[in-house]
């Protein structure tokens, strides 16, 4: 109690601070879910903020090759991009390479984009919350900067590779935790953030630590040196991609 120069006394305003979780694989539960924020570093989300960034006007994801070859002959005007085991299935305007995004090809442009992971992982999202973004390293500082303003608690929802967990991902969710000061983060979170800051210490920063993920050591094998490097950056974009949970495409938030 407190008690002012009138000498009422009042209780203390009880302070509630928003909760921060991390799941890292799609199929745990969060402990909290009114935003809920995917993570793919390698590549799927660096991708989306590439390809809203190159000024497309949407990317609609989907679960299989089929779907977005569906959607292409429905609306001759999308452009159908993806990977399946890092490469680009046949007859699709483009791969998941957000190093070889150009403005020249996407502005304008709905993409429709279909993933191993990633995009699996936003539909799983979709079914969990109204409201859901996707997180990269290169929109590290403004994904932090969206949450700080809503106060609204989240989950960030490593996408994983095949269901296993991956380092990538983990990292970007614990460098985001790290950054959020004054809020609550449950038991997992604060692990996954004392892992994250202790590989970037280990391994002489950001693009060294992923440079370690198996993932990394695969897309420089399949030639996707230039991705790996691309998906490192950190905090290089405004774009926070967030999902239309009614239209379920992504657009610039
Ligand atoms: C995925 O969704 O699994 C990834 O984005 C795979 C990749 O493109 O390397």
């Amino acid at each position: 109690m407190v008690s002012n120069d009138s000498g009422w006394h009042y209780p203390f305003a009880e302070v509630s601070v928003p909760t921060l979780d991390i799941v890292t694989t799609p199929d745990t539960h969060p402990e909290v879910q009114s935003v809920i924020v995917v993570i793919d570093v390698l590549r799927a989300t660096t991708m989306i903020a590439a390809l809203l960034d190159a000024g497309a006007n949407f990317v609609w994801p989907v679960r299989s090759i089929e779907k977005a070859r569906h959607l292409r002959i429905e609306h001759p005007e999308l452009m159908i991009a993806g990977e399946r085991s890092g490469l680009r299935p046949e007859g699709f305007d483009m791969g998941n390479s957000p190093a070889e995004i150009t403005s020249s090809t996407v502005r304008g442009r709905g993409i429709v984009l279909t993933t191993t992971n990633g995009t699996a992982a936003l539909e799983t999202a979709r079914h969990m919350s109204e409201t859901v973004l996707t997180l990269s390293l290169t929109n590290l500082a403004s994904v932090e900067h969206w949450l700080s303003n809503t106060d609204r608690d989240a989950c960030l929802m490593c996408s994983g590779t095949d269901g296993h967990r991956s380092l990538e991902d983990e990292l970007a969710a614990g460098l985001l935790a790290a950054r959020m000061s004054g809020w609550d983060l449950t038991s997992r979170a604060i692990c996954v953030r004392e892992q994250a800051l202790q590989l970037v210490e280990r391994w002489g920063g950001v693009a060294g630590a992923v440079a370690q993920s198996p993932h990394a050591a695969r897309l420089v094998e399949l030639g996707f040196d230039r991705d790996v490097d691309a998906c490192s950056r950190v905090s290089v974009t405004d774009c926070v991609p967030a999902l239309d949970s009614v239209r379920g495409v992504l657009f610039r938030g």
